[in-house]
């Protein structure tokens, strides 16, 4: 399911003649199942690669081709069309297209848009090896990024002509995230470095068994992405999942409890703000044992004893870090007592407080609701997609620094 975090939002997507322009249909999809509303503009060698039709069918919009065509909408056009998008992208963006926006050329549709649109601008480049590394594509990379361009590196992967290396356009979805992530961008957390942990822990009694949990991953790197946003240095510290990390977050990953506490321990003194998202197992083996063991329950498990609590031992040495914790609870009575008990315990400022078990578990969950619980107040966040709730689990840290909230 996709998060609506693109509600009113209207984006003037550019798309160019590269063999990518395909992918660009799905980015118009995901983008309008977000919530937003698509009008796209194409270049001639575009319609080459798709046809129009299929843009007009999938935005349920007209597309914008031809400088000199009888206008669809208003009467000076293009202008109206910039002055109606609130962000532009251009997906896939072909070396062209990219010499031209970074020298001002306006000699078509596309380019004219890109010149006559003030707002924020956003290029996913796709092209052959070559092309990408080409000095004149570098240059002109330079010159769009201290123009205030966003650029989507391109990946490094097979291209169409068979040879492998950058300039493959990422996977729609991922350039879809990252055009959301643009959109939601400002500099509110620049200058702050914020440590986030995420995802269960691994405590391993055999070389193939472990003690865990069901935690995926996904609220910690949705605060991840949600920081990295806001300008923050992000430092990504996750046990095993399988997600990719946002583009941009420092990731380290780690296996069990005492490894994330070796991690967050060694990066202590540069963090600002700590954001322990991690489900830590509670309990490991004492005993670990080179060989897998046999099926006699006893023998199997040993002894175990607790984990650190990375969470505690940072809490006591907090300085003036600002420091979230999380609550995982099954028991919906006694969940807000229990949690300001941990945030004393635990010298936390915000414990976030989710429920785990029946039908609304966080767990795996593609959405979550939080109860963030401080020394003096509790704010229920709605119930939304998990990157939505970490937008305004953000927005309350940003608050909180800001001495606006307590
Ligand atoms: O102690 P409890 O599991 O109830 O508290 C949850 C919070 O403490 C979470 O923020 C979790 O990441 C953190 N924690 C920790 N080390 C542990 C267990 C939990 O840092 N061993």
């Amino acid at each position: 399911m996709e998060p609506r975090d693109l509600e009113g939002k209207n984006v003037l997507l550019g798309v160019t003649g590269c063999i990518a322009a395909y992918k660009a249909l799905e980015v118009v999809s995901r983008l309008r199942k977000r919530g937003g509303s698509v009008s796209v503009a194409m270049t001639e060698s575009a319609t080459r690669f798709v046809a129009p039709l299929s843009f007009r069918t999938i935005s349920d919009s007209p597309v914008y081709l031809d400088m000199f065509a009888e206008p669809n909408r208003w009467n000076v056009e293009h202008i109206a069309l910039a002055e109606w998008a609130d962000l532009m992208v251009v997906a896939p963006a072909t070396g062209n297209i990219m010499a031209k926006a970074a020298n001002g050329i306006a000699d078509d549709y596309l380019s004219t848009l890109l010149l006559a649109f003030p707002g924020p601008k956003l290029l996913a480049p796709a092209m052959n090896t070559h092309m990408w590394q080409n000095p004149a594509t570098r240059r002109n990379t330079r010159q769009l990024i201290e123009d205030g361009y966003g650029i989507v590196e391109p990946e490094v992967g097979r291209l169409a002509s068979g040879a492998v290396g950058p300039g493959r356009f990422p996977d729609p979805a991922t350039v879809v995230d990252e055009i959301s992530s643009f959109a939601h961008s400002d500099d509110t957390l620049a200058g702050t470095t914020v440590l986030i942990t995420a995802g269960p822990t691994r405590e391993y009694f055999d070389p193939v068994r472990f003690l865990s949990n069901p935690s995926t991953g996904k609220m910690g790197y949705a605060l991840a992405r949600a920081v990295r946003e806001r300008g923050a240095r992000t430092i990504l510290v996750s046990g095993p999942v399988e997600l990719t990390p946002p583009r941009g977050v420092e990731f380290i990953p780690v296996v069990s409890a005492e490894e994330m506490r070796r991690v967050c321990l060694d990066h202590w003194c540069e963090v600002d703000i700590l954001m322990m998202s991690a489900a830590v197992a509670d309990a490991r083996p004492v005993h670990y044992m080179q060989d897998k063991g046999k099926k006699d329950a006893d023998a199997l498990l040993g002894d175990v004893i607790p984990t650190p609590d990375i969470l505690r031992e940072l809490g006591a040495q907090k300085g003036d870090r600002l420091i979230v914790g999380f609550a995982a609870e099954t028991d919906r009575e006694a969940a807000a007592e229990n949690a300001r008990k941990k945030l004393r315990a635990k010298g936390a400022d915000l414990i976030a407080l989710n429920f785990v078990g029946g039908d609304e578990s966080a767990f795996g969950s593609e959405e979550n609701r939080i109860v963030l619980i401080s020394q003096s107040s509790e704010e229920e966040l709605p119930r939304a997609h998990k990157i939505q709730v970490a937008r305004a689990l953000v927005n309350r840290v940003v608050r909180t620094l800001r001495g606006a909230e307590s």
